[in-house]
């Protein structure tokens, strides 16, 4: 985020650099259980973002010392892989991705029911292979489906979208380039269900009104990616069943 370059055309009528509205997402792609040797796991393709997710646990924590006999302890790796990006990014945590990880295993613990695995670790290893930010909704967004694939006990799902400032305007999941050269990122992840807010960050500057609005374009934009969450949860539950499009499938 730039704080906004005016040099750079982001927006051209009423439309973006890549032809979407100011209230529409990118296209996205979801999927469960691609791993085989991870409880749960999921892919997601948001834009061009490629992130996969792996969950590992309930399993017993080590060293014991950080046991807790009355929940789990969630932890959460976010990891940029170093071909992902334009500029080869050196392999390994740095600033950037310790915090992207904390806030990501905060959001995520608020809706895993931790008290049901006293004395265990549940690991979420979320690894973007290819980013063109909104990383941490696409990353927060199949962790979640993750974890239930993993049939982990979930008050909820949790549901991520971002939203910003883009040459004055307000619009929905912003691109690379928006994010780079406009004036706001929003990233911000709910609790459907509750209404609840786990994930809000804000990066450059928006008035209390702009502020309002480009809450609301992320909360639209979250329930939007619920839909596809539940739809995608469905239809691996389906196929697990043998049931395709609703009918029962014979053999
Ligand atoms: O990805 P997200 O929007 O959650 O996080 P960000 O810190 O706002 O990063 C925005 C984008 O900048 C990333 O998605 C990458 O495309 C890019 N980036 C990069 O090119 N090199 C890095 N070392 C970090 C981020």
């Amino acid at each position: 985020m730039s704080g906004g370059d005016n040099d750079v055309v982001l927006i051209k009528g009423n439309k973006r650099l890549d032809g979407r509205g100011f209230d529409e997402l990118r296209d996205i792609k979801m999927e469960v259980s691609v791993l085989e040797r991870a409880e749960g796991s999921a892919y997601i393709e948001w834009g061009k973002n490629r992130v996969i997710v792996g969950v590992y646990g309930p399993r017993e924590l080590h060293p014991k010392f950080l046991q807790d006999p009355t929940r789990a302890m969630l932890r959460c790796v976010y990891n940029l892989a170093p071909f992902s990006v334009d500029e080869r990014k050196k392999p390994g945590p740095d600033r950037r991705s310790v915090e992207i990880s904390k806030v990501c295993a905060e959001a995520l613990s608020s809706v895993v029911m931790l008290e049901r695995f006293p004395n265990t670790v549940i690991d979420v290893y979320v690894e973007v292979l290819q980013a063109d930010a909104g990383t941490r909704c696409a990353g927060l967004t199949a962790a979640s489906l993750a974890l239930a694939d993993a049939g982990i006990p979930m008050k909820d799902l949790v549901a991520a979208c971002s939203a910003g400032k883009v040459q004055g305007q307000i619009v929905v999941d912003l691109m690379k380039e928006e994010d780079n050269f406009g004036q706001c990122d929003l990233p911000m992840a709910i609790i459907p269900r509750k209404s609840e807010v786990v994930l809000l960050q804000m990066d450059g500057k928006l008035s209390r009104d702009e502020f309002k609005q480009a809450y609301k374009m992320a909360v639209d934009g979250c329930m939007k990616v619920y839909e596809m969450q539940k739809n995608t949860l469905l239809g691996s539950m389906n196929k697990f069943v043998g049931v395709e499009g609703g009918v029962e499938n014979g053999d």
